[in-house]
């Protein structure tokens, strides 16, 4: 696989910092104690401290929380109770090892808590040991190889790399912690390297561990299926395991790589709250363990079923990274690290921190059915409305009128587009419209000219029927003849008109994990191979076509993860488009993404997901949270739906700027309320905030709704600047203080589904 693509190279990246040198470095420390073996990492609000314990040199976890000024805290190890360190009892060394809090676990050895790394020699042995020998600290953070990562600059960022090793296996770990001058977040990542002369299988390889006392933390995670992605879901944290993962080849509908925990008084604004968050976009584990003594281990890492990684003598496994955050600020601080960490430190490329062109895609307008003279009708009256992209969905390709066949044969399919690609594209653009375009790389379709060819290159297990997917295989990407076959289809329609934006879809799970292109003995290594894979494709795109807007998306929002933002600055959130569905949707979603990365569009009504009937203008405020676009054909909504789109657009431009870049604040659930939901952008300088107000369900009421709204100058004065929006709010003037504390009241709107915006801006 090629190298990843230097981050220095592509625009975006140098991520800035506003403080002076000094200051900077104040908000990212990492000291080594030598005297008592402690590290600790400090960010401007957190502290993170590591320490090294006994003759062996165990790694152990001590603290993760609110900002410390001293790291005299070797008694949290509890190496000084009962069962001691084997130095001192040897008799009980596997009692040390079971409730020891390690940084990075061993296995096999005593430790009968779920582990981070499994190691097996080739006499059939599996055995861990991790002591540490060495350690760095630097300025910057290095590249994770093949792999997407967060990254930062010498000014700000600063990196620990401890190096542990097993003398019997030869093995060496590297542990690396990275921390920001801008950000309260720890991004973590492993290395393994067989320093031995025999190779070795990794079995396990997980990315972070934290151990500590389990104080009756509730967990959350955000579980989902199709259409009905990332709905946050909380529940205690118990003795015994509890977690989420994903072996589906992807991170998933069913379920994402994050999880939090929190104390039980821990609210959306106060309490302390811990989370992670995998930069990966595979198979996924991520659990708490609740053991014997009230301790906890929270993990996370590629999960290890049907992982087996043969590691050669000097060859190294760079396992993927995790973020983890810890905030005092409660759940909407976590959120808030998050948001700042991935739109600094992660997305990359030109579209980082722009506007995005508001899109009408095809897909909900027309489906398969679409021609030349069909798209330029909808673009026609969409530009005339202020829409600024055509996007064409699937079905422009091989003999694609359905989805029962042509993946993998990437060429125009010239009687549906009259007068080819590039005439279609030229026409749009003279509208002064972009173009955008449908891919689905990764797969392919048993009636196909690519199968009917090389029927080996979709994965396949000798000997079994293979399990069709939306009539689909996957393509074996891990060959480098399949990797550049595919590059060069796509490419090439890419390069053969001006083509500015491409929707890379992926539709099915994977299974029949079976290539002809590697031995036996690396078969296991296949799920992620193939991750790296679809990162190296994409990495190759966006370095070939710079200026391209690229939206992942998989069957709707089942890849929407940091891995993909990474090459992508948006994916599509879901394939259900229904206003009232979307707010849980893409607040489950905006506890860890900033909303500048949720693919959001107004869509057709009855909704083609739920057939529910919802107003045009309470689509678009919802929509408005996200990248917002148009998935409906424009030529054929009512009139008076029609009429609201100029207004639509409008309003995009003024608030995308704030809601892209602003701080993000949930205010009501109406998957908990049952009535309403709401949440707020302030801008960072809190000179103006936006608040979405959507009444889902009318409920009998003569008295207005008091909602507090959070985040702003306290001693400032704001104005509802489009008071006439919502005249029955009489008052238009408040103070910060009284808007955060005492709140405003709304009053109710008639009908369901109602929504308003009040845009405050400080005097
Ligand atoms: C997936 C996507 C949709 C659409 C279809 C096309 O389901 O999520 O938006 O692109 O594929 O087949």
């Amino acid at each position: 696989m090629t190298a990843i693509i230097g981050r220095k190279e592509l625009p975006g990246c140098q991520s800035t910092g506003d403080a002076g040198e000094n200051e900077r470095r104040k908000r990212m420390q990492i000291n080594y104690n030598e005297q008592n073996r402690v590290f600790k990492i400090d960010t401007e609000h957190t502290s993170y401290c590591i320490g090294i314990v006994d003759e062996e040199n165990f790694v152990g976890h001590i603290y993760y929380g609110r900002k410390l000024s001293d790291d005299n805290l070797v008694y949290l190890m509890r190496t000084a109770e009962p069962p001691f360190v084997p130095s001192k009892n040897n008799r009980d060394r596997n009692s040390f090892l079971d409730t020891f809090p390690m940084e990075y676990t061993g296995h096999g050895l005593g430790d009968f808590r779920e582990g981070t790394l499994m190691v097996r020699t080739a006499g059939g042995h599996s055995g861990v040991s991790l002591s540490y020998i060495s350690h760095r600290i630097y300025d910057g953070k290095e590249e994770l190889a093949g792999l997407p990562a967060t990254f930062g600059t010498a000014d700000t960022c600063r990196t620990l790399e401890l190096t542990c090793e097993d003398k019997v296996l030869g093995l060496q770990v590297i542990l690396s912690y990275s921390i920001f001058a801008d950000n309260d977040a720890i991004a973590r990542s492993v290395r393994v390297v067989n320093g031995g002369k025999e190779a070795l299988y990794l079995t396990k390889v997980l990315s972070a561990c934290i151990d500590m006392d389990n104080e009756e933390y509730e967990m959350i995670t955000l579980p989902g299926s199709w259409a009905r992605e990332r709905i946050i879901q909380t529940r205690p944290v118990l003795k015994g395991k509890q977690g989420v993962s994903s072996v589906r080849g992807e991170s998933s509908h069913q379920e994402h790589p994050f999880m939090a925990w929190k104390r039980k008084t821990t609210t959306e604004e106060a309490g302390d709250i811990y989370a992670m968050n995998f930069v990966y976009s595979g198979n996924f584990m991520a659990q708490i363990e609740g053991d014997q003594f009230g301790s906890m281990r929270a993990l996370m890492g590629i999960h290890p079923q049907d992982f087996c990684w043969k590691l050669e003598p000097g060859d190294a496994f760079q396992a993927p990274e995790v973020i983890c955050v810890y905030s005092a600020e409660g759940i909407g601080g976590m959120s808030r690290t998050f948001h700042d960490l991935y739109r600094r430190h992660l997305i990359r490329g030109e579209y980082k921190d722009k506007k995005r062109p508001i899109l009408i895609n095809n897909w909900e307008a027309t489906y398969f059915d679409f021609d030349t003279d069909k798209l330029l009708s909808i673009a026609r009256e969409a530009s005339a409305l202020g829409i600024e992209m055509l996007v064409m969905d699937d079905g422009w390709f091989g003999c694609r009128n359905d989805d029962n066949s042509s993946l993998g044969d990437w060429q125009v399919n010239e009687a549906k587009l009259k007068g080819g690609l590039k005439y279609l594209v030229d026409e749009v653009n003279k509208l002064g419209m972009k173009f955008g375009i449908w891919l689905e790389p990764e797969m392919i379709s048993p009636d196909s000219n690519l199968y009917r060819e090389h029927p080996d290159w979709a994965f396949a297990i000798p000997g079994r029927t293979g399990s069709l997917s939306r009539n689909q295989y996957v393509l074996d990407l891990t060959r480098q003849e399949v990797r550049d076959c595919v590059y060069d289809m796509i490419a090439s329609v890419l390069r053969s008109a001006n083509i500015e934006y491409v929707k890379w879809d992926m539709n099915r799970q994977l299974s029949d994990m079976g290539s002809s292109g590697l031995p036996a003995d690396r078969q296991g290594e296949l799920f992620h191979r193939q991750v790296l894979a679809v990162y190296e494709l994409q990495d190759r795109l966006t370095r070939e076509f710079p200026h391209l807007l690229l939206e992942n998306c998989s069957g709707g929002g089942a890849r929407f993860d940091p891995g993909m933002l990474y090459y992508s600055p948006q994916i599509w959130c879901s394939d259900d488009t229904d206003a009232v569905e979307r707010l849980s949707i893409q607040a489950g979603t905006a506890m860890v993404y900033p909303l500048s990365t949720m693919g959001a569009h107004v869509a057709d009504c009855p909704n083609h997901t739920v057939g529910r009937n919802t107003p045009f203008e309470t689509r678009g405020y919802v929509a408005l949270a996200g990248t917002f676009g148009y998935e409906l054909d424009v030529t054929k909504i009512p009139e008076a739906d029609r009429a609201m789109i100029p207004a639509q657009t409008a309003m995009y431009h003024k608030y995308n700027d704030l809601v892209r870049e602003g701080d993000y604040y949930r205010i009501a659930h109406y998957a908990e309320n049952h009535y309403y939901d709401c949440y707020e952008v302030v801008a960072k300088d809190k000179s103006e905030a936006l608040v979405t107000y959507v009444q889902v369900l009318n409920r009998p009421s003569h008295h207005s709704r008091r909602i507090r709204i959070p985040g702003l100058d306290l001693t400032a004065v704001y104005v509802i600047e489009n008071a006439q929006d919502w005249p029955e709010i009489r008052q238009t003037e408040y103070r910060g203080d009284a808007l955060q504390f005492a709140g405003i009241n709304v009053p109710p709107l008639w009908g369901d589904f109602k929504g308003r915006l009040l845009h405050l801006v400080r005097k």
